[in-house]
């Protein structure tokens, strides 16, 4: 079986902290994941909720090629992102010599929608993808036309629309997008976060 692949980098913004995903943390990935709200948002296609084994095998694939982090709001966990290495043949084609990494995200905790800090995230995210990493460009993949909190917060934080992808009839959204940030744009924007040391 594949074990979750831990690391140890935290990261500390203005309001969140952004610290390693552990295997103690099954039951608040559990749990945003069967809330069909948070559902509807992250998934293409129709799924109401995932078991502990299901949630357990899609984490430990993705930590093999990413950091995953919990989303930490004064002590309390509202959500998980992680910072992987390009997986989409469609990207990885376009930009062979190129770093490419992608973000994803969700804020599990609701009352927590709307008041910036999936931007933070991404904001926190973006700086360790650029300036620990030395990544060249850093994605959203597959961004549902329907989630507009996600292209926003994504689009506050720099990225710009660069692929919009019809989706086959009777998918739930009719375009997805995928949107970038490259190094040179984020240098010329960029924020000051304190990073971890490596
Ligand atoms: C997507 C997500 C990470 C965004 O985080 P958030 O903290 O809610 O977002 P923010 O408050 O930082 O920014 C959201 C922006 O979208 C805007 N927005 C939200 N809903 C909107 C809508 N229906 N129409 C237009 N704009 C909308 C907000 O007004 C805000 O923009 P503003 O600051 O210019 O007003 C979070 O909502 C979430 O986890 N959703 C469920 C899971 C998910 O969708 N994950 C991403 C999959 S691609």
């Amino acid at each position: 079986m594949t074990e979750l692949e831990l690391h140890d980098v935290t990261i500390q913004g203005p309001r969140l902290t952004l610290r390693p995903l552990r295997e103690a943390d099954w039951p608040l990935l559990l749990r945003w994941n069967s809330d069909p709200e948070v559902l509807y948002y992250t998934e293409g296609d129709e799924v109401s909720a995932y078991s502990l084994e299901e949630i357990q095998a899609i984490y430990r694939q993705v930590s093999q090629s990413a950091f995953c982090f919990i989303i930490e709001l004064g002590g309390r966990p509202i959500g998980e992102g992680w910072l992987q290495r390009m997986n989409l043949e469609r990207i990885l084609r376009a930009y062979p010599d190129q770093d490419c990494r992608r973000i994803d995200l969700l804020i599990g905790e609701k009352d927590c929608w709307g008041r910036g800090l999936g931007t933070e995230a991404i904001r926190l995210l973006t700086a360790f993808a650029f300036e620990r990493e030395g990544a060249d460009v850093v994605w959203a993949c597959d961004v549902a036309d329907y989630n507009l909190a996600s292209r926003r917060a994504f689009q506050k934080a720099g990225y710009a629309v660069v692929n919009e992808i019809e989706q086959p009839p009777g998918s739930k959204a009719h375009i997805c997008c995928d949107l970038a940030l490259r190094r040179e744009a984020y240098m010329g924007r960029k924020i000051t976060i304190e990073l971890p040391r490596k």
